[in-house]
């Protein structure tokens, strides 16, 4: 089956004037149909910007980029606004900047479905899964949490095949939180959306199938079930978890010694 997303050896600088920042350097992904994923990360990883990529805002400087088996650097931009209107929903880290403040939460939904199937039912449905059903207030008013809410409900609005959201929980409490952690694993089980959520909150990773953990642009680790697995590059690279920085500090020289599934690294001291 085609794989929801790929991305292989995506690479992401950022010019500020003389400036470049590596943002991403050599992400390799593979993401089934279906499956939620967690991304993690310590801030400036490049998170934001793997998401926005994944959302065809920003094109990789490197690199190549599919979802449902589709190159997004093959479509011109007429096309790629058609493929996010109709199966991308986008969770910003801001959610302010995903509505529209003077509209209520349900014209905010309804906006997402201009051009295409409008369904009252649908809307009504999210609203009331995420605890605002029947909310009269324009957006503009509502607290940073219930906007968070009502952003996640846009995302879902058209059924997308594929959904991105930059810390979609950051503003609510524990239990609203798991409401909306609930909203996406089924659309995920019901409706076979994939999502990719960016989360600092262990309670939103450990209820999402995979986690992928970004570090310093690179895919640091996968994990599964609580088990965190570290991924050989393509370069033949691994990324330490910081937890081993201190028996192998960055830098120190290590012996490589081969077992019959792997190998194991002995720390050589310099002046030994
Ligand atoms: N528009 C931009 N211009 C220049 N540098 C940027 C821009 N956006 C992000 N960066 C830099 O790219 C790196 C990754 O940022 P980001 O993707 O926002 O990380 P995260 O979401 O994991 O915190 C950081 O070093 C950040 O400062
Ligand atoms: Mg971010």
């Amino acid at each position: 089956m085609t794989a929801a997303v790929r991305c292989a050896g995506v690479v992401q600088i950022y010019r500020a004037g003389e400036l470049e920042v590596v943002a991403l350097r050599d992400v390799d992904l593979v993401i089934e149909r279906g499956e939620t994923v967690a991304l993690l990360g310590p801030s400036g990883a490049g998170k934001t910007t793997l998401l926005w990529m994944l959302a065809g805002l920003l094109r990789p400087s490197a690199g190549r980029l599919w979802l449902n088996g589709t190159e997004l650097a093959a479509l011109d931009q007429r096309r790629l606004d058609r493929l996010r209107a109709g199966h991308i929903g986008v969770v910003l880290q801001n959610p302010a900047r995903n509505l529209i403040p003077y509209a209520t939460p349900a014209q905010n939904v309804a906006f997402a479905q201009r051009g295409v199937r409008r369904d009252r039912t649908r809307i009504g449905e999210l609203l009331e899964r995420v605890g605002l059903g029947g909310v009269k207030t324009r957006v503009g008013r509502l607290s940073g949490g219930e906007q968070q809410r009502v952003a996640v409900a846009v995302a879902l609005a058209n059924r997308p095949r594929l959904l991105l959201a930059d810390e979609p929980t950051s503003q609510l409490d524990a239990a609203t939180g798991r409401t909306v952690v609930d909203l996406i694993r089924s659309a995920a089980a019901e409706e076979g959306t994939t999502a990719v959520v960016v989360t600092h909150d262990q309670a939103v990773s450990g209820a999402l199938g995979r986690t992928v953990t970004i570090r310093d642009g690179r895919v640091g680790a996968e994990g599964r079930r609580g088990e965190d697995f570290v991924v050989v590059g393509r370069d033949g690279g691994l990324l330490l978890p910081p937890e081993f920085h201190e028996l192998l500090p960055p830098g120190s020289r290590a012996r490589v010694v081969p077992l019959p599934q792997g190998v194991a690294l002995h720390r050589v001291d310099e002046d030994a």
